[in-house]
């Protein structure tokens, strides 16, 4: 007897009328119009049944704190991190927890089951590592949480940065962060990646840094990161964030850069709403994308994300947990138009970020976790297009969040009674 039987579902594949079979928290079996007995079944109706959303870059620790003490009037990266900053004096653990605990909500409602957060190791007092360590104790049951040591004013640029990155890494924060671009110059920068990703080596963790996080076509520390991962042997545990600067970058030098990151194995996480928010503010017209080159990253073999990183706070004052959303910016800013280009864009925020995260058990096939999305659309494509709502989610076997299908109702005379957004 299975647990639980959803029929007739799309995959993101293309594959139709397929069902899902679970027991114990596990997918047995994926096939086409599979009949078991089973406690529960689902008509899924032809609707897509994705597995959950996975999001490679946030920031939980400042998530909701928008307009405190105010809001950012520039919008511009260097004056969110000044207001974080003068934030940050002002935290206390119970609210931190109580914002991050609410955004977990608004991600399991939204189908996201895993969140890569940085955690700023910055203050000695390390207040928002241990407040997301309990975060993470507790979302646990049902959502990954994994933790990335993240010195936001300069691992070498604040004093006492590496002491405090470390206590966090002892007190059991998952990977090694860094932010090199803000580091006092390109030198210190470089030095900062090499002794993050050899204290990664030692202590056999995976890397993820802020890397080129700027519209300076000079500033290549994802260069570093790709050497450095040789050099240590991280290959496939390292990760470079956002990489900006590759937007603005000389297309020969790129040319050599794209095999280097390549055959280091590091992934990219590009953060579409963030960069194209926050990037080109010192252009007049025209004005830079600052987005990374995610087509040319994809085609060269690399293994890119796209990431929220922010809602609600110091640097984005927009954002509800909405993966599709990041998803459907990510294919406007790079032109990832075509068929496969959206399809791309739909594994950008799935399978791709669930790889940068190392997640066990991830995927639509028997023996992966029984934790899965039912969209109301019929393939990726169209998720996109809708920002699908979210009919079911199920965490390992177990509904945790769901959503009525939403039909508007016209009030015309002579024409349908509801409106139907699909293309069939
Ligand atoms: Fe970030």
């Amino acid at each position: 007897m299975l647990d639980l039987l959803v029929k007739n579902a799309s995959l993101p594949d293309g594959r139709t009328g397929m069902s899902v079979a679970v027991r114990g928290g596990l997918i047995v079996e994926v096939a086409p119009g599979l009949d078991a007995p089973a406690r529960e079944v689902i008509d899924a109706r032809g609707f897509l049944l994705s597995p959950p959303f996975v999001d490679a870059h946030f920031h939980m620790d400042a998530c909701l704190s928008y307009g405190l003490p105010r809001v950012n009037e520039s919008g511009t990266l260097l004056e969110g991190i000044a207001l974080w900053g003068e934030l940050k004096p002002l935290l206390t653990a119970d609210a931190l927890i109580e914002r991050a605990l609410a955004y977990c909500d608004w991600a399991v409602a939204r189908g996201l089951l895993a969140i890569r957060s940085h955690v700023d190791t910055s203050d000695p007092s390390l207040l928002p590592v241990e407040a997301l360590l309990e975060v993470q104790r507790r979302v646990g049951p049902y959502l990954d949480l994994q933790l990335v040591a993240f010195p936001q004013d300069g691992v070498l640029r604040a004093q006492g940065g590496l002491e405090n990155l470390k206590r966090a890494l002892d007190l059991g924060v998952d990977v090694v962060g860094g932010i090199p671009h803000f580091e006092r110059t390109m030198l210190d920068g470089a030095a900062s990646v090499r002794l993050l990703c050899e204290l990664a080596a030692e202590r056999g963790l995976p890397v993820d840094m802020h890397c080129d996080e700027s519209d300076d076509p000079l500033s290549r520390h994802i260069e570093t990161l790709a050497f450095e991962t040789q050099r240590l042997g991280l290959q496939g545990r390292v990760n470079g964030s956002h990489c900006t600067s590759m937007h603005s970058m000389d297309n020969y030098y790129v040319s050599k850069l794209l095999p280097l990151i390549a055959g280091s194995g590091v992934s990219v996480v590009a953060n579409p709403l963030i960069n194209i928010t926050l990037q080109g503010r010192h252009d007049t017209y025209p004005k830079r994308r600052g987005m990374t080159r995610v087509p040319e990253l994809l085609a060269a073999g690399v293994n890119v994300a796209f990431g929220h990183d922010c809602v609600m706070d110091p640097w984005y004052g927009m954002g509800s947990g909405d993966m599709l959303e990041v998803a459907h910016m990510g294919l406007h800013v790079a032109q990832m138009t075509s068929q496969p280009g959206i399809r791309a864009c739909f594994d950008a925020v799935t399978v791709n970020a669930a790889k940068v995260m190392h997640l066990q058990g991830y995927g639509l096939a028997a023996g992966c976790d029984a934790s899965f999305v039912l969209l109301q659309a019929r393939d990726a494509v169209e998720a996109i297009r809708l920002r699908a709502n979210r009919l079911k989610v199920w965490r390992k076997g177990v509904l945790v969040a769901e959503t009525p299908e939403v039909v508007a109702r016209l009030r015309m005379e002579g024409r349908p009674e509801s409106v139907d957004f699909s293309n069939q």
